[in-house]
């Protein structure tokens, strides 16, 4: 941990630094492989989640060795709670026509699974090749999930993680590491 970060976890709400930027940097340089690895032939078109997934996206995209699309979807069910209000607005719908194509949404966080329950809905009615889900962090608490996660960064603890695009009321995503946040 550099100095930089310890007093930016000292001076601050911050608890610690759960997954730091280079144990970050690496295994999203895996997962990029292992996507690349896993797809056959036909157009990939990755879905970032917004908007929580911002960075592992950007990120991601870069490791993936193949030709790929990307599109966004905007969806919120927090606000600035630490809780989920349990509905899931659909802010933004992406454009591209997904239609026999092979779909991978990319998610920062599966915590209750809500979010990603209420996604897969929407995209399978738009009849892809194949969907999948690409989680940077799994709880593992999601119960009655329509589609578990093919590729996963880290499994979660169960605290409230901020940093690398998570935020609590739309502060800290700026962060390049994950943090638990004080109780
Ligand atoms: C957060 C997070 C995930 C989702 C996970 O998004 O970024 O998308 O909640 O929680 P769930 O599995 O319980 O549904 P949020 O609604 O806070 O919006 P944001 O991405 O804009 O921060």
């Amino acid at each position: 941990m550099t100095a930089r970060v310890s007093r930016a976890v000292r001076e601050s709400v911050l608890d610690e630094i759960v997954f730091d930027a280079e144990t970050i940097r690496q295994r999203v340089g895996e997962l990029g492989q292992e996507i690349g690895d896993y797809y056959p032939e036909g157009e990939l078109v990755l879905v970032g989640l917004l908007k929580g997934g911002f960075m592992f996206l950007a990120d991601l995209v870069r490791c993936i060795p193949r030709r790929h699309k990307l599109d966004f979807v905007a969806a919120a069910s927090y606000g600035s709670s630490k809780e989920s209000s349990g509905r899931v607005r659909l802010l933004y719908d992406p454009e591209t026509d997904v239609a026999g194509k092979h779909v991978l949404l990319v998610e920062d966080i599966v915590d209750s699974g809500t979010t990603l329950n209420r996604l897969v809905h929407v995209f399978r009615e738009r009849a892809p090749e194949s969907l999948e889900i690409c989680a940077f962090l799994h709880k593992r608490l999601a119960r009655g999930s329509m589609l578990e996660p093919r590729f996963v960064g880290f499994d979660a603890p169960e605290k409230f993680l901020v940093g690398y695009g998570l935020d609590y009321a739309e502060e800290f995503r700026h962060l390049p590491y994950i943090a638990s946040l004080k109780e």
